[in-house]
């Protein structure tokens, strides 16, 4: 079995990119397939810009962040001369198959291509901000967590010498699955989210509690797509657009700040975790998951081939149960 398979990172980047990448290449290389990289999303497809990845060329990717492709947000639909390129170019390299890792958007795009266009391409779900339908968890979003949770370990401890409440604003997009998991590991005051509108009466009812009760300090932990209810909406139209824009979000905790502090008295302060939560090393957790989906992809290019024997299993190996008849029982 000597397939050709391409394999494409788009979007945003995220950890346990590469973790994939380099499953995909282990896991074809064990067939003899060739996989060819394409450079930064559909772009590079577009553009013909793609490279032969042999295992030496994935070799200590595993831990590292971000995408040795390159990634790009480029959506090729948008163009018929494009989709034209794509498929040319997909001739010209006799692919029998695409591996997409994206997040929603370029999933969607890797569907059309399918079902409109014929191209056989399998989605990879990568997204740090968890919100990729039918998935359980996506890889990415268990290191987002871990790195906002150590932020609000940190911020603890100043927020406490210095009496202040601390607003956290963290990623992920119209979800609050960061912003809650981040929130509940580092034991956070308040988590606000997307899916509930807030009142701030009711922050800072808390934050006036907490400081009644000898805890003078406060960690809030706000989403970037989190909106107070519309009745206690303290926002300008000016800065919803602001925050709210779709390409991209960001702004709330810097407003929220202010008007916590203009409430309570307490001085406030504001940390944007930003871009800190999507580079870098991935988790082991993702490490994981990302390698799974990796081989499983490549497999579902080519579902008849076995891994190749590279040689004959030692008696007490042949022995042992197949992992997926150990993984299939009950
Ligand atoms: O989808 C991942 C994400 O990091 C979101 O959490 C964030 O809103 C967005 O990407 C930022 O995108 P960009 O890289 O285009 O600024």
């Amino acid at each position: 079995m000597s397939l050709h398979v391409g394999i494409l990172t788009a979007g945003g980047d995220c950890p346990g990119l590469n973790a994939v990448i380099r499953a995909v290449v282990r896991r074809a290389s064990a067939d003899d397939s060739l996989v060819l990289g394409i450079k930064n999303g559909w772009r590079g497809l577009v553009e013909d810009d793609l490279e032969p990845l042999t295992r030496a060329a994935v070799r200590g990717i595993l831990p590292r962040g971000g995408t040795i492709l390159g990634t790009s947000r480029a959506n090729p639909l948008e163009s018929a001369e494009h989709v034209a390129r794509i498929k040319a170019n997909w001739e010209k390299h006799r692919l029998d198959g695409l591996v997409v890792v994206g997040g929603d958007g370029s999933l969607r795009t890797a569907l059309a291509m399918w079902r409109e266009h014929g191209l056989r391409v399998v989605g990879v779900p990568k997204t740090i901000d968890n919100d990729i339908g039918g998935t359980d968890f996506t890889f990415g979003f268990d290191t987002a967590v871990g790195i906002v949770t150590e932020a609000v370990d940190r911020l603890h401890s100043t927020a406490e010498s210095h009496h202040r409440v601390m607003v956290v604003e963290v990623m992920g997009r119209h979800t609050g699955w960061i912003a809650a998991y981040g929130g509940i590991a580092g034991g956070a005051d308040v988590v606000l989210v997307p899916e509930h509108p807030f009142r701030l009466s009711k922050v800072c009812e808390i934050i006036r509690h907490r400081e009644s009760q000898g805890s003078p300090f406060s960690i809030i932990v706000v989403a970037e797509d989190a909106r107070p209810v519309p009745l206690e909406n303290f926002l300008t139209d000016e800065a919803s657009q602001q925050i709210y824009r779709h390409e991209q979000l960001g702004g709330i905790g810097d407003l929220l700040a202010r008007e916590i502090e203009r409430a309570t008295g307490i001085q406030t302060r504001v940390t944007k975790l930003g871009y800190v939560q999507r580079g870098g090393s991935p988790s082991a957790f993702d490490r994981v998951l990302a390698t799974r989906f990796g081989v499983k992809a490549y497999e579902m290019i080519a579902p008849t081939a076995p891994p190749r024997q590279r040689r004959s299993p030692s008696p007490s190996r042949r022995s042992l149960p197949s992992t997926r008849a150990r993984s299939s029982r009950p």
